[in-house]
């Protein structure tokens, strides 16, 4: 089976490991790639390491003649740009997954709350899936338009969700804290991202009020049938890539440490990215870099009665290029693991 995709972002941090994923695969053809600053240049102008046969050369954005015959078509672009050609992929006949927030939220009056914009096609969000696949599979298979998730929300979603049934945790005291990497922020030039600003130190940013929090909320509100909020704080790691969080909870009732155990392996029995590791082992961003696996631990603290659960992914390939390859494989009924299955760790 031949698979035509294009990838919108192309000269961007994700939109370069979609192209890195994509082209492992003899089964995809990728149609265009597109940058504005690069438009004419091959991709491997853009990134050396990525030479392809025969050479990817970037489009500009507008030029969406080049959409006509693709599959499916990869948005890694900023918000508000994505929501803007979104509803034209469409209609063009594409199938689409956006790695956005831009369809991420259920909400058109939340999305303006917290993302300073009146949102552009409101009518798409509740078409619009929420490309979670340990959670949301069945809905995912059905979809025109998935909603990667974002990278925070990916590696909180997956610590909590065993937790979010049966009343197992206290809801109104949800403690979570994340560290990333510095291309969670992307590629374009930003002074509080430049070497001298991060490394050789460690530092906290958007300590309330980062912009995941409601796709976080929103999430485990789902998954619990109940409104939550949350405590959420990341911090700016002196690394290019990777997340950590770590969760602090409330059990409800006791349970121990086995059967804390038992109840993330059994809930990701199936799951091939995600890895519940075995006890005495932590996650650690080294060993899910270039992968898209998700490593999991569940600690209970006798002493103080609170559970911890730790996760690490990679920001750009589960939380956001691998992630969006494994929908574009369930939309499209293909093996769940083709072209992100068996990753090389990144050089
Ligand atoms: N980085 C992460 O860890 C991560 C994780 C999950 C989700 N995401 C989301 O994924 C999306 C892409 O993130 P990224 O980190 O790859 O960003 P990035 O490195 O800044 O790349 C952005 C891409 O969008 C293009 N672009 C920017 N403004 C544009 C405009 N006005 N019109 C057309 N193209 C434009 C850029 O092209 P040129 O500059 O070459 O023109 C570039 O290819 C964002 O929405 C982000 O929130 C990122």
């Amino acid at each position: 089976m031949s698979i035509t995709v294009g990838i919108q972002g192309a000269s961007g941090y994700t939109g370069g490991e979609l192209v890195r994923l994509l082209a492992r695969d003899p089964d995809i053809s990728i149609k265009f790639v597109t940058s504005q600053r690069f438009a004419g240049q091959p991709m491997s102008a853009i990134f050396p390491h990525l030479i392809n046969d025969p050479e990817l050369v970037c489009t500009p954005l507008n030029d969406l003649s080049v959409v006509e015959g693709c599959d499916v078509v990869f948005c890694a672009l900023p918000h508000v740009t994505s929501m803007g050609v979104v509803p034209e992929l469409l209609k063009r006949g594409a199938k689409v997954v956006d790695l956005s927030a831009d369809f991420r939220l259920d909400d058109a009056d939340i999305y303006n709350e917290w993302y300073g914009e009146a949102h552009k096609a409101p009518e798409l969000l509740s078409e619009a899936v929420y490309g979670l696949p340990e959670l949301y599979r069945s809905n995912i298979k059905k979809a025109r338009l998935v909603a990667n998730p974002g990278c925070y929300p990916t590696s909180i979603l997956l610590a909590l969700a065993p937790l979010m049934q049966d009343n197992l945790i206290e809801l109104d005291s949800l403690v979570i804290d994340s560290k990333s990497g510095t291309s969670g922020a992307g590629r374009s030039l930003n002074q509080g991202s430049l070497f001298s600003e991060v490394s050789e130190g460690f530092r906290s940013y958007k300590a309330v009020g980062h912009r995941h929090t409601p796709e976080i909320e929103q999430g485990l509100s789902q998954l619990c049938g109940k409104k939550v909020f949350v405590r959420f704080s990341p911090h700016l790691l002196p690394q290019s890539r990777g997340i950590l969080t770590t969760c602090h909870l409330r059990p409800v009732g006791k349970k121990s440490a086995k059967e804390w155990q038992e109840l993330y392996t059994n809930f990701y029995a199936n799951e091939q990215f995600v890895r519940v590791l075995e006890p005495g082992n932590l996650p650690g961003t080294n060993y899910v870099r270039g992968s898209n696996y998700c490593h999991l631990s569940v600690v209970p603290d006798p002493r103080t009665g609170w559970l911890v659960v730790v996760s690490t992914i990679d920001n750009l390939v589960k939380g956001a290029a691998g992630q969006a390859v494994q929908n574009m494989n369930i939309m499209l009924g293909r093996n769940e693991d083709a072209a992100i299955g068996q990753l090389p760790l990144f050089p």
